[in-house]
């Protein structure tokens, strides 16, 4: 570890200002031009109809099921209402297997069915479900797996299929994540019993607040239709227990349009991205960046990495300190794992202690601005800070102590 001395104008956190004169965004935040947006909302204006199936919500499923490559894609408010509408649709019962390494509503969903979460440990390197582990956990109580593919990558949706087909359970995603990547080939939306995008505007297919449950299975899709609006509108009668607002708006539809037409350009620039971050990190000891694994083709909307505190100099929680008073957004992701945030902790306190590489992994990961409204000398920047402080670590350390 070097130790470069540093002056106050070094980093902003000792009195230099920011690298940044505005905070640097982190998540894909796309936004169209306003001259498309302004024709969008015109016609919305002109129709008179702002919700319930309208002309919008359908062309989005059709454009998204051809995209996609899927017989139904079902557009809903958000992913977390997605995955609680799943639970209820495919009937599940008792517990369901996920990783403990992922956003929270992947749990909530569980919760608000009524289901119990069973937490699993995830691979040290790809951050994704580890499978081996998934089948220790099936026993006779659990109904259902639920995958979720991090990071633009995938957790082995096949083997998942195998795996659930071999014990006669349930399988289904979290896919928030991965709007537009693939497996061999095969677009993600494709695989289980149903997969869930959110449409957040974190993520490369944007509509502000949405999401969308994508499945082949012509019966599921008709409950989930009907579930989706208590009014029913856009669906053939089907028998469902219960019903939700769902629904997404025409104004939601019409920016998930445009993002839809602009997926190429903006997967292009985080891969582009990413690459350049990859380089430049690499020369950096300590820092691990995230490839995604599992897939074909990527949407790379996350660059998450690894921090080893003692190869780099400083902890995570150091570096964050670091670069947000440069302006930069990065963001401990996940953070805490599931398994140890509140309603978890105290409902489910076996698994404290169980999942050592989720553990390991929030304690340790560190998301990077990546997305439309991050430039290549934005990342190059953020690159050159990260190195001033692995070559200052010592000295940045003994100012955190004090
Ligand atoms: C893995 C995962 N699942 C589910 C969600 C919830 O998505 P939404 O905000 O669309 O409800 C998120 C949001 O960040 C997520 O990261």
């Amino acid at each position: 570890m070097s130790t470069a001395k540093i002056s106050k104008n070094d980093f902003a956190l000792f009195g230099a200002p920011p690298a940044f004169a505005e905070p640097l965004p982190i998540g894909q935040l796309y936004f169209p031009s306003w001259e498309r947006y302004e024709q969008a909302f015109k016609g919305i204006f002109e129709r008179q109809y702002y919700t319930e199936y309208g002309p919008l919500n359908q062309q989005l499923e059709n454009n998204l099921q051809q995209f996609l490559g899927v017989r139904h894609a079902i557009c809903v408010t958000n992913a977390t209402v997605a995955l609680m509408m799943l639970a209820n649709a495919l009937e599940l019962k008792g517990k369901v297997i996920l990783p403990s390494f992922t956003f929270i509503a992947s749990a909530q969903s569980l919760s608000w069915a009524g289901l119990e979460p069973v937490f699993c440990d995830v691979d040290p390197d790809t951050h994704q479900l580890d499978l081996k582990q998934v089948a220790a956990l099936i026993d006779k109580d659990v109904s259902a797996i639920m995958g979720v593919h991090l990071w633009g990558g995938a957790c082995q949706p096949r083997a998942l299929e195998e795996l659930a087909k071999a014990h006669g359970v349930q399988l289904y995603f979290d896919a928030a994540h991965a709007f537009g990547c693939a497996v061999d080939g095969v677009r993600i939306g494709n695989f289980g019993r149903a997969e869930v995008f959110s449409f957040h505007q974190d993520n490369i297919l944007n509509a502000t607040e949405g999401g969308c449950i994508c499945t082949n299975d012509d019966e599921l899709a008709a409950k989930l239709r009907v579930m989706r609006s208590s009014a029913g509108a856009g669906s053939k009668p089907a028998e469902v227990t219960k019903t939700v607002n769902g629904r997404m708006s025409e104004a939601q539809c019409a920016i998930a349009l445009m993002s839809l037409e602009d997926f190429p350009a903006n997967r292009q620039n985080n891969e582009r991205l990413h690459r350049l971050y990859a380089e430049r990190l690499a020369a950096i000891p300590g820092l691990h960046p995230v490839e995604p694994s599992g897939v074909s083709f990527s949407n790379y909307q996350y660059l998450v990495c690894r921090v080893d505190e003692r190869a780099f100099g400083l902890s995570r929680d150091m570096l964050l300190e670091l670069l947000k008073a440069e302006n930069v957004n990065a963001r401990r992701y996940f953070y805490p794992g599931v398994h140890r945030s509140i309603p978890y902790v105290q409902q489910l306190p076996q698994y404290q202690g169980r999942l050592p590489n989720t553990d390991a992994l929030s304690a340790s990961c560190i998301q990077l601005p990546i997305g439309a409204l991050v430039s290549a000398q934005s990342v190059e920047v953020v690159c050159n800070i990260l190195r001033r402080a692995h070559r200052s670590a010592l000295e940045i350390r003994a100012r955190f102590v004090k």
